[in-house]
């Protein structure tokens, strides 16, 4: 023990210097070809090495090339900083090392407390047990939309878990243009086929066109197949837009459809100063995926699912063989009953701490600095000749292009190549993707040390690669 005592100190140590010097590193260095071999060509130990020497290579060969998403200045995709409270905590959760399927232990008990208050911060109605964690956005999706095809068929009448799919009217779900990635391969995995998975043009801001489900809803029926899901977006991961969920869930209501909301993303954004009126409609969800390793920080990995009536998940997943035979688990049961995961680590901790730490104010304060930040970026970008705002920022993800040089054919070519040239310079990190048919940029804001100092480094450094690509 006193060896890892020892060796645990100096880790904490590295870990504590690893977050305080965020600032002054490259947001993202390429690995140079003697550590690239050393991490991807090592070969096992053939006897064991003192923990010291670990923690030592550690330092050298691993810290020194991170992703990135732990500096100010990174905004691509959607990773965040780790919380510290999370990074504190998550030793403590692999020394305790229980399986969270279920039991009476620490682990599970405090899943219920940090799933309800998720639901509680959200606004999602909770009862006891309805919801839980998972490793992310993709994994409550899976749970969701199973819930919501075995619910689909109860309402029918059958068994989609010992009758499978075959032989019945195709099932057909909706999801916006800009829905997430997440939602055709859920689907795919539970066998909808990718070909039933409808995909609803979005407006000029680049939400769900309601009109446009209601009008593909009619022709699906009119044709004998059998509607079951629309699945909304509360935060889109290109632009950020929030679908008009009222509008959707009456939708949903009237067609008797399963009204699944991707909040993985956005869900918190509804915590930022003015935004709840944008979120109406959310509560209404039968299933809410969100994901605390997103915009709460806290350390991956961490999704979640909360659950109108947590029966529909049980109903699709519980199967207790013999020897989980659990005598004592009365009502709720075990979380592994509502997934299709059996041993599951300790998440609770890192969520627990990471809320506990920030408070309920402390949350929407971030919530609220990076909303406002992204406001800022989309108004430097407006007041630039050389650069062009392309969606309207409702929660911190800015959609823009940069126009210096060149006609409109040019404008693709360039922005498609903007992202890695800038990340290759190290001063900022940004990411693309595609928009209305055109190569975009986009800024995702989620770290609270980011400073609007910083966004003028962000455009400056695209003014720069851009110039050179340009010349
Ligand atoms: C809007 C949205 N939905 C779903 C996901 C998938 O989440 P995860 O990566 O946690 O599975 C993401 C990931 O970025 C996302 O942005």
């Amino acid at each position: 023990m006193d060896e890892l005592l020892r060796a645990g100190r100096a880790a904490a140590e590295l870990a504590a210097g690893h977050l305080a010097g965020g600032r002054e590193r490259a947001v993202w260095q390429p690995v140079p070809e003697q550590d690239r071999d050393w991490l991807t060509g090592q070969q096992l130990p053939a006897t064991g090495r003192p923990l010291d020497e670990l923690v030592d290579d550690v330092r050298t060969r691993v810290l020194p090339y991170p992703m990135g998403n732990g500096h100010p200045r990174f905004f691509g995709w959607v990773n965040s900083p780790p919380s510290p409270a999370g990074v504190l905590v998550a030793p403590l959760a692999a020394a305790m090392n229980p399986s969270c399927a279920g039991g009476e232990h620490a682990g599970v008990l405090l899943e219920h407390a940090v799933v309800r208050w998720l639901a509680e911060l959200t606004g999602f109605p909770h009862g006891p047990g309805a919801g839980l964690l998972t490793s992310g956005a993709s994994m409550a999706t899976v749970i969701s939309l199973a819930a919501a095809r075995q619910h689909a068929g109860r309402r029918d009448g059958w068994d989609v878990r010992e009758d499978g799919l075959s032989g019945r009217p195709p099932m057909v779900m909706y999801v916006s243009e800009e829905g997430h990635s997440c939602l055709r391969k859920a689907a795919e995995l539970l066998g909808l086929g990718a070909r039933r998975l409808r995909t609803v043009p979005v407006d000029g801001r680049f939400r769900m066109d309601v009109g446009a489900l209601r009008a593909m809803l009619a022709r699906d029926v009119e044709a004998g197949l059998r509607p079951f899901c629309v699945a909304a977006s509360a935060g889109t991961v290109s632009t950020g837009a929030v679908d008009p969920l009222d509008e959707i869930a009456d939708v949903a209501a009237e067609h008797g459809l399963w009204f699944h909301v991707d909040g993985a993303y956005g869900a918190l954004g509804i915590l930022a100063d003015g935004a709840a009126t944008a979120y109406s409609g959310m509560s209404r969800a039968d299933s809410l995926a969100l994901d605390p390793h997103k915009w709460l920080g806290v350390p991956v990995d961490c999704g979640c699912v909360l659950l109108r009536d947590p029966a529909t998940a049980r109903d699709a997943f519980s199967l207790v063989p013999a020897y989980l035979r659990d005598d004592s688990a009365a009502g709720f049961g075990w979380f592994s009953e509502y997934g299709p995961e059996q041993t599951r680590p300790f998440r609770a901790l890192r969520v627990w701490a990471t809320m506990s730490h920030l408070g309920r104010d402390g949350i929407a304060g971030l919530v609220d600095h990076t909303v406002r930040l992204a406001r800022t970026l989309a108004e430097m970008v407006e007041a630039a000749d050389d650069f062009e705002l392309l969606a309207p920022v409702t929660t911190s993800i800015v959609a823009f292009r940069c126009r210096t040089g060149g006609g409109e054919s040019r404008l693709d070519e360039l922005n498609r190549a903007i992202p890695a040239a800038v990340q290759h310079r190290g001063r900022a990190f940004v990411t693309g993707t595609r928009l209305a048919g055109m190569e975009v940029l986009r800024a995702c804001l989620l770290n609270p040390a980011t400073t609007a100092e910083d966004l003028s480094v962000l455009l400056d450094e695209i003014r720069v690669v851009a110039a050179e690509m340009v010349r």
